[in-house]
């Protein structure tokens, strides 16, 4: 049995189901131009590409690998009720589709502003080193990419 090091973090629900909806039939392979009206790609990694919502305060991650998205969303969620505070909270948006359900990650959008980090960096739940992955925003760290190597 684990000790919690901190008490559980409150797992508020990120973006909306239409939101999701909207970006789930959008793949990452798509020329930017070919976004949601007022959505705008703003990363890619080696297995996921990001786009942000018109009111740009939540990402959403598309995968190009099954199961990334969900493993996110479980790690981040189990880091959050360990009270690890870097974890940002997520929530996963599944749209039915023919053949195969696509699974939408929401997460706040949390761009490196220069701003100085006053928590600690995050190490618990880092598998993969791309530094790429943690950023500072409004003052502290996030881990912003959870799926794995
Ligand atoms: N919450 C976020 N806020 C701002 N930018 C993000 C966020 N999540 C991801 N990004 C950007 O998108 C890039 C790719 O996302 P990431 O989750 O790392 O995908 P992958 O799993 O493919 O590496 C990141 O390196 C970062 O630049
Ligand atoms: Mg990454």
């Amino acid at each position: 049995m684990f000790r919690k090091r901190h008490p559980a973090l409150p797992t508020p629900s990120v973006g909306s189901p239409a939101e999701g909806a909207v970006v789930a039939v959008w793949r990452p392979e798509y020329s930017p131009h070919d976004a949601p009206d007022g959505w705008t790609p703003i990363g890619e990694g080696a297995h996921r590409a990001v786009i942000l919502n018109p009111a740009r305060t939540t990402v959403h991650k598309i995968e190009t690998e099954a199961g990334r998205n969900r493993r996110e969303h479980c790690t981040l969620r189990g880091l959050r009720r360990q009270g690890y505070a870097y974890a940002p909270p997520t929530t996963l948006w599944t749209k039915p589709c023919p053949g195969r359900d696509v699974n939408v990650l929401a997460m706040p959008y949390l761009p490196n502003d220069g701003t100085t980090p006053t928590n600690a960096c995050p190490r618990a739940g880092v598998v993969d080193l791309n530094p790429e992955n943690i950023t500072v925003c409004h003052g502290r760290y996030w881990l912003i990419d959870a799926s794995g190597p």
